[in-house]
């Protein structure tokens, strides 16, 4: 890792990635040592959340540790406190921080100030927790990356970059089908389309959800609004009208599809009622998933035991 801190899926090189999801992969399938007795993570939380505190503070206590969560209304962060003094003091306390803020500067400038090193717990820009949560679970059911396809529908949010950007970066050829003005940022779309180019997959981008659907291995979807955007639901809600992942478009994909969704779900908006229901659907893996993975990933960063973790 070229960084003390995960901010993005990108301070992760392709075969650091792998190397994580075996030690995850590993853990869950025979267990784990409690090699971070002592050692303290600080969840300081911008934004509500159940899966991702819920699954880091279980890593941390599996792994013979503990957790601090702060929530939304006690972090006050740059408002009752500056971003710089909230890292600096928290690096006199605790040994990693996870952060779950609105902008990436924040994340960034956090990690810049703190001694100690930060995980991006979701920001407005990138979810890279979920992203190797979701690989894992790819693997689990399709065995490998390389030759299949995984198409996201729908909005090119935080969640949509680092998927795109960890599956283009193992071999897994990514597609996304987003409306007009709700598309991947152009500079993710440059690095996927260097990742596809580098790693022997493709890469593409549209906005017929149908033609993006026809032979995937994989459809994805997440919400149409993210925390944060809430004041521009309707309009949102507007534009997204006939992306929503139903019966009838996962039957353009291959037989035996999966569906993914990071959750929580909206019913009957981006995807149709039912829909994760079915066999076919992965989404509780997924999110049991996010346990295995943030623990490889806390005892590599913390406990320096699994994978070498230059800083
Ligand atoms: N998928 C995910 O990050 O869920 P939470 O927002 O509940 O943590
Ligand atoms: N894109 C969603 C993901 C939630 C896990 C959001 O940011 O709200």
């Amino acid at each position: 890792m070229r960084s003390k801190d995960l901010l993005s899926i990108t301070d992760l090189e392709s075969h650091e990635i792998r190397l994580l999801l075996s030690d995850a992969a590993a853990m869950k399938a025979e267990g784990w040592q409690t090699t971070l007795s002592g050692k303290t993570l600080a969840l300081l939380f911008e934004k509500p959340s159940l899966r991702t505190r819920v699954s880091f503070e279980l890593a941390m206590k599996q792994l013979g540790g503990q957790a601090i969560y702060l929530s939304p209304a006690e972090v006050g962060l740059g408002k009752r406190e500056s971003i710089a003094d909230v890292a600096r003091v928290l690096s006199r306390y605790v040994d990693a921080l996870a952060v779950r803020t609105f902008a990436q500067s924040s994340l960034e400038e956090l990690a810049r100030r703190a001694e100690v090193p930060v995980i991006n717990a979701l920001s407005d820009a990138e979810h890279p927790c979920q992203a190797l949560a979701d690989l894992l679970t790819i693997y689990e059911h399709k065995g490998d990356y390389p030759g299949l396809k995984l198409v996201y529908i729908g909005d090119g949010n935080n969640v949509a970059v680092s998927l795109a950007l960890a599956a283009l970066s193992v071999g897994l050829s990514f597609t996304i089908a987003a409306p007009r003005g709700y598309e991947l940022p152009a500079e993710v779309m440059r690095q996927a389309q260097a990742l596809a180019v580098e790693n022997d997959c493709v890469f593409d981008a549209m906005t017929n959800p149908e033609a993006a659907a026809r032979g995937a291995d994989i459809i994805y979807t997440d919400v149409w609004v993210s925390m944060g955007q809430e004041a521009d639901a309707e309009a949102r809600l507007k534009d997204f009208a006939g992306y929503q992942v139903n019966e009838q478009l996962v039957t353009l994909a291959k037989s035996d599809a999966i569906i993914m969704h990071p959750l929580p779900a909206h019913y009957g908006l981006e995807v149709a009622e039912g829909l994760l229901d079915i066999p076919q659907s992965v989404v509780f893996d997924q999110a049991e998933n996010r346990l295995h993975v943030q623990k490889a990933l806390l005892a590599d960063m913390l406990g320096g035991l699994l994978l070498p973790w230059p800083m």
